[in-house]
């Protein structure tokens, strides 16, 4: 692209740094998964205590030679680094390994770019490379530098450097315009799901507890689902019909991730943003994972930076398959609603239990009765029939309707106040779920 760089390849070196500290320590287990994500073959896991960080390689030089040592050995085409480096340390930690080397920024962007299947998530994840990038284009050009000449490329004075910063500004701004278009358009399709008020519920969960193989079960699709981190990168939608309730809408997101780096957080604002905008999360948890309690932490976290904590959440743990003597079932709370259900993708078991919850956590606030509407409620009548709300009609001597309607109680009063009536005025008997 814009820069030159060793070229990147399979054989790497993974460089773990064991820190004191509990919370900025990484999990050397899901570091080792990220790079198999990103498609890497591991040479080597390497293990540094990390006592001082140092501001030239982040790591010791005697270790920083012992690594240049077995990249030459083992002919090895990449360093990753479970650690952010600053574009310095990177620059010089290249010079010496000659070889690339890739922090964990780098490493899970790669990931994504692997990974993003819609047209906003293709431009997303190059809008937050070249953000990874603008900071670290000084490299590799020192030697190539140099004042104009290039035809029809370089204005004249400008130097290589300042070609390719203009050159990064011209792409950012352009992808920035397509996705506020992309944006906007994904707005309006959600503003008009808002206005048929066909609920929305969104599947959210550390990445690979295994939402799109429930979002597959539960929707009979096929979802790309890999055992590979991040094999979801755009919110995926589906409808779906609920026995007892009727239709919603079911989103499938990308999994969280510990330490996910803030500006990425911010590129994937989409498909995170599609769950802060539902009526019930579903916190999809591997029941089987020893770290699940920090994972479910996490998430609420990212949850929270997104504005999304104060949904309703039902937590589904899932893989019950791989645990003894687990039977699929709901937990509830003390006042009886559905607070967990046990269930399996993989094998189908639970999942009609999951959907019996979630209809009875969504018909919470549902009107369900019966309304004797004279002919002059026409409107009305109309407006119900619209929004699907009418399970069967019947018609009175004097031409008005005796219409059974189920639709959520916010709804119904909306309906109602917006025509200027009393609802004793017609409602001939009623339930409140
Ligand atoms: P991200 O896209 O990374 O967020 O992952 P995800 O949460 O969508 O997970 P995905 O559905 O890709 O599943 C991850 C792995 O777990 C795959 O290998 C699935 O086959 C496996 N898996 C999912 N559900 C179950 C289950 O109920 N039992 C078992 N044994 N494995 C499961």
């Amino acid at each position: 692209m814009f820069f030159e760089r060793h070229g990147g390849g399979e054989r790497a070196i993974l460089v773990h740094l064991d820190g004191q500290d509990p919370e900025a320590r990484e999990d050397p287990q899901e570091f080792q998964e990220l790079a198999n994500s990103a498609g890497a073959e591991t040479v080597a896991f390497v293990s540094v205590p990390r006592h001082r960080p140092t501001a030239k390689y982040l790591i010791g030089s005697g270790k920083v030679e012992e690594l240049r040592d077995l990249v030459k050995a083992e002919h090895v085409d990449i360093v990753i680094f479970n650690h952010v480096l600053t574009p310095s340390q990177e620059r010089n930690l290249e010079r010496v390994f000659e070889c690339r080397v890739l922090d964990r920024t780098g490493l899970i962007l790669d990931i994504f770019a692997q990974r993003a299947r819609t047209h906003e998530g293709k431009l997303q994840v190059e809008l937050a490379q070249l953000d990874h990038m603008s900071t670290r284009l000084v490299r590799g050009w020192t030697h190539l530098e140099r004042q104009g000449g290039g035809i029809g490329m370089r204005g004249p004075g400008e130097t290589q450097l300042e070609t390719d910063r203009r050159l990064l500004r011209v792409r950012v701004r352009q992808l920035k315009s397509r996705l506020e278009k992309v944006r906007s358009q994904r707005d309006q399709a959600r503003r008009g799901r808002q206005r048929a008020d066909i609920p929305s519920v969104s599947l959210v969960g550390y990445t690979n507890a295994g939402k799109s193989t429930l979002f597959n079960a539960m929707t009979d699709s096929n979802v790309f689902a890999a055992n590979q981190l991040f094999a979801t990168l755009d919110p995926t939608l589906r409808r779906l019909e609920l026995d007892d309730f009727g239709p919603i809408v079911l989103a499938d997101t990308v999994g969280f991730i510990r330490h996910l780096p803030h500006k990425l957080v911010e590129a994937f604002r989409s498909t995170l943003e599609e769950s802060s905008n539902s009526d019930l999360l579903l916190h999809v948890i591997d029941s089987h994972e020893p770290e699940r309690m920090a994972q479910i932490e996490q998430v609420m976290a990212v949850l929270g930076e997104i504005g999304a904590d104060g949904l309703p959440i039902l937590e589904v743990y899932n893989k019950l398959d791989l645990l003894e003597g687990v039977e699929p079932q709901i937990q509830r709370d003390a006042d009886g609603k559905p607070q967990r259900v046990w269930v399996s993708a993989r094998d189908g078991r639970g999942l009609d239990l999951l959907k019996q919850a979630v209809a009875e956590l969504l018909g919470d606030d549902l009107f369900v009765g019966t309304l004797r509407l004279p002919q002059r409620f026409a409107r009305l009548r109309a407006q119900f029939f619209k929004l699907g709300a009418v399970q069967s009609e019947e018609h009175d001597e004097e031409g008005g309707s005796l219409l059974a309607v189920r639709l959520p109680r916010v709804e119904f009063n909306r309906l109602v106040s917006r025509e200027g009536m009393q609802p004793q005025e017609f409602i001939e008997q009623h339930t409140l779920q």
